[in-house]
């Protein structure tokens, strides 16, 4: 780790800073916890082992079981027939399989490994466990929006207890990859725009899904990923280039992996992209320098799918043997899919470009985790096939889908308070593709789940209402092309009744890897079928789905009422109609911000000021903003509403400056003059007004849900210290400077809240 540096101002702040530093939580985050345990029997495996069985031992490939579901998930790649893919293991060329096909596979394949090869090395077992195994949570992204990372710790702990039930060791997840282009597909997969958010929630899954005791078959391990920067790539375009300075990667990218490997993850995959002209992969800064050296990381690195292979066609490696070469070299431990460390790594240490003590490291690395996971005692310990059923979408677990779904449901907009609706006596006309249908529900990146087993928006506001008949469901349109009929048959609908619900927006695959989008929009289809619909004037819910932040537009910008729901899983239709009819408050944030156009993008509230800001107000010739645009969100990060009505005032502050080694205390009243109890997310925002290198307009430091009955008021308390004040300056080292400070506590990133500054004082 590097030392805090002083910079010119902070050195007139003397030890007071560096000491309120070395003793703060910030610095604590920087320093790595995961212990890795390597027992004496791998060190004499070692000894016993061919250069090729330790070389098959860094090699992942993905199950070759009837297709396997890594081959419709990702790219054609090179797998084996499975018989083939069986006779690897016992020859010792293979240290697992992932996203195979459940326990059934996994007896077949291990018993190969552990009674007929050589030296009865277990596989290990992996898959992409995201948001659920057979019970679909939201997807990760929606539950950030709930702004409560122990229910991303719940869900994450609930698909570990499933899929390890089903013979899987390992899941690649966390994604903790800082999205602030919405473009960019696999937002969906990580924690939002927000580097505060992104740390809570990649460390809440760790534990979920980990939990105390790798050796627990309730649990797995964890990966954290893509390391690092995946979702910087420039344009939003999927495994385009990264190119940034070293503070803005240590400052916003990098904390959420970082948060995820202090709360104990023990293996990384490295990210598909460059970084400032080197790939990931071959980084050794990033894999060694950083990830081993700096932060102490002592587990082991898989590379993503032929992360190592693409590096030829990136234009860094020469062949197969190079790209190996390259990646080994830079530290990543194991090889996904291409099958290059196993095609050449013998060869390379034979020749000497690669030395025998870093194979035997890395080999080390895998078999103390095989034996952290328990695999050395009792290899089938996750196989079972009778408690893969039995585990396989509880109640219990359905239930907390449900709860994750109506937590994870954001309302952007609610005029005249349409909602809630009631239960009796209006004539609902459901309209959109996304409407009825076993299609689009448990989202992407779902490799187990199955949309015929979650409850769709029809069957959910169905069984909300007290005369389930009076529900007419239409589907209007196709998700991207019209439906002969359907816009006649949807105003129709909409004449006939009282309320319309409108559900549109994105298919699950316009989201996820691979799906980045030039136009952020609803689909030219639905937004005509929703011109026509609001046309015939009855109010109108839009409920939206949806993988990242929507520039939304005409008729669907403005409905009187605004859902965002994401992909919200098994239990998608119960969450929606908890939220519609009242049963549920809606309490979510936004975890990225909604644009006022695709264009905007990369648009993220922690934007900096520019030397030409806009005043508040009418747009100003020469400043900042594009044509016609303010540069602000349409629905800005931390958005989100409630049933009550939380009005903030009283600003409070313990003092009017925060010595170097203190802290000041701050508080605001939060009161509900609504005529419904509401959960409100309340936020804490500062602006550092001069420093060495310009700081954002405003940055989270951290946030409160409190509850509300009617007519209640509440005091919400946040402690700040000069930690928390502290930032990336030159050098990539930490600095705390002296100074103004604006703060807000407020209810949403753009939301004036009350607002106050202190000083900061050497
Ligand atoms: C993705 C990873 C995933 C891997 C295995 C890759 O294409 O980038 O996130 O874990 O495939 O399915």
């Amino acid at each position: 780790m590097a030392d805090l540096a002083i910079s010119r101002r902070a050195a007139l702040m003397g030890a007071g800073a560096a000491a309120a530093w070395l003793a703060s939580p910030a610095r604590a985050l920087l320093q790595a916890t995961g212990k890795l345990d390597v027992p004496a029997f791998v060190d004499q495996l070692i000894g016993r082992m061919t250069l090729e069985e330790k070389a098959g031992q860094l090699q992942l490939m993905a199950a070759a079981w009837g297709g396997g579901a890594a081959l419709t998930l990702n790219p054609p790649g090179n797998a084996s027939n499975f018989e083939g893919q069986v006779e690897e293991a016992r020859q010792g060329l293979l240290t697992g399989v992932f996203n195979g096909n459940g326990a059934r596979m996994a007896r077949i394949m291990q018993t190969a490994a552990v009674r007929q090869s050589r030296l009865n090395i277990p596989l290990i077992f992996a898959a992409d466990i995201i948001h659920g195994h057979r019970t679909i949570f939201p997807v990760p992204l929606a539950e950030v929006a709930s702004f409560e990372p122990d229910l991303a710790r719940r869900t994450a702990e609930a698909a570990a207890f499933e899929a390890s039930g089903a013979g899987i060791d390992w899941t690649f997840s966390p994604m903790a990859d800082v999205a602030r282009d919405q473009r960019w597909g696999r937002g969906v997969e990580g924690g939002g725009e927000d580097p505060l958010l992104g740390r809570l929630f990649a460390a809440a899954r760790v534990r979920g899904f980990q939990g105390a005791d790798l050796r627990s078959t309730e649990h797995m391990l964890a990966c954290i990923k893509h390391f690092a920067a995946y979702g910087a790539a420039e344009s939003g375009l999927d495994y385009n280039v990264v190119d940034m300075s070293e503070e803005r990667l240590r400052e916003v990218y990098l904390p959420p992996y970082k948060a995820g490997f202090d709360a104990g993850a023990l293996s990384a995959m490295a990210s598909f992209n460059e970084i400032n002209g080197v790939p990931a992969t071959a980084n050794r800064w990033l894999m060694t320098d950083l990830l081993r050296g700096e932060w102490g990381f002592k587990g082991f690195v898989v590379s993503d799918y032929t992360g190592d292979e693409e590096m030829i066609a990136a234009g860094y490696a020469k062949d197969g043997r190079d790209a190996a070469k390259l990646a080994f070299l830079a530290g990543v431990d194991m090889s996904m899919q291409s099958g290059l460390y196993r095609q050449h790594l013998p060869g390379l240490v034979r020749s000497g470009e690669v030395p025998q003590a870093q194979l035997d490291q890395s080999v080390r690395r895998v078999l103390a985790l095989k034996a952290m996971l328990g695999l050395f005692d009792d290899p089938f310990r996750r196989i079972d096939e009778k408690r893969e059923a039995a585990r396989s979408m509880l109640p219990k677990t359905r239930a907390l889908a449900r709860e994750a779904g109506r937590k994870s449901i954001v309302m952007l907009k609610n005029e005249g308070d349409l909602l809630p609706l009631p239960r009796s006596g209006k004539r609902i006309a459901l309209i959109g593709p996304f409407a009825s249908g076993a299609h689009d529900l448990v989202g992407p990146w779902v490799v187990y789940g199955d949309d015929r087993k979650a409850v769709d928006l029809a069957t959910g506001v169905r069984a909300a209402v007290a005369q389930p008949h009076s529900v007419i469901v239409v589907q209007g349109s196709g998700v991207d092309q019209p439906l002969p009929g359907g816009i006649e048959q949807a105003v129709a609908a909409a004449r006939a009744a009282d309320i319309v619900l409108l559900a549109i927006g994105e298919s699950f695959d316009m989201s996820g890897e691979a799906q980045s989008r030039t136009e952020i929009a609803v689909p030219a289809a639905q937004q005509q079928l929703a011109e026509a619909v609001a046309a015939v004037g009855k109010p109108v819910v839009v409920i939206l789905k949806h993988g990242r932040a929507l520039a939304l537009e005409g008729a669907v910008a403005d409905a009187q009422a605004i859902l965002a729901t994401w992909f919200l899983g098994t239990e998608t239709g119960n969450a929606i109609a908890d939220v519609l009819f009242g049963s549920y408050g809606p309490s979510a944030r936004l975890p990225a911000s909604f644009p006022w156009k695709s264009g905007q993008e990369p648009y993220y509230y922690a934007h900096k000021a520019t030397g030409r800001p806009n005043p508040p107000g009418e747009l100003q010739p020469y400043k900042a903003h594009f044509r016609g645009i303010p540069n602000s969100a349409c629905y800005p990060f931390g958005h989100g509403l409630t049933y009550g009505k939380i009005d903030y005032s009283g600003l409070a502050l313990s003092s009017p400056t925060m010595p170097m080694n203190g802290a000041i205390q701050m508080s605001a009243t939060l009161t509900n003059r609504g005529k419904r109890s509401a959960e409100e997310v309340a936020q804490l925002y500062i602006h550092d007004r001069v420093a060495s290198v310009t700081r954002p307009v405003r940055e989270l430091k951290a946030f409160r849900k409190i509850a509300l009955a009617p007519g209640a008021s509440q005091i919400v308390r946040f402690t700040l210290t000069p930690a928390d004040l502290a930032f990336y300056g030159r050098q990539g080292r930490p600095v705390i400077e002296p100074g103004t400070f604006d703060l807000w506590i407020a209810p949403s990133a753009e939301a004036e809240g009350v607002h106050g500054t202190f000083e900061l004082v050497a």
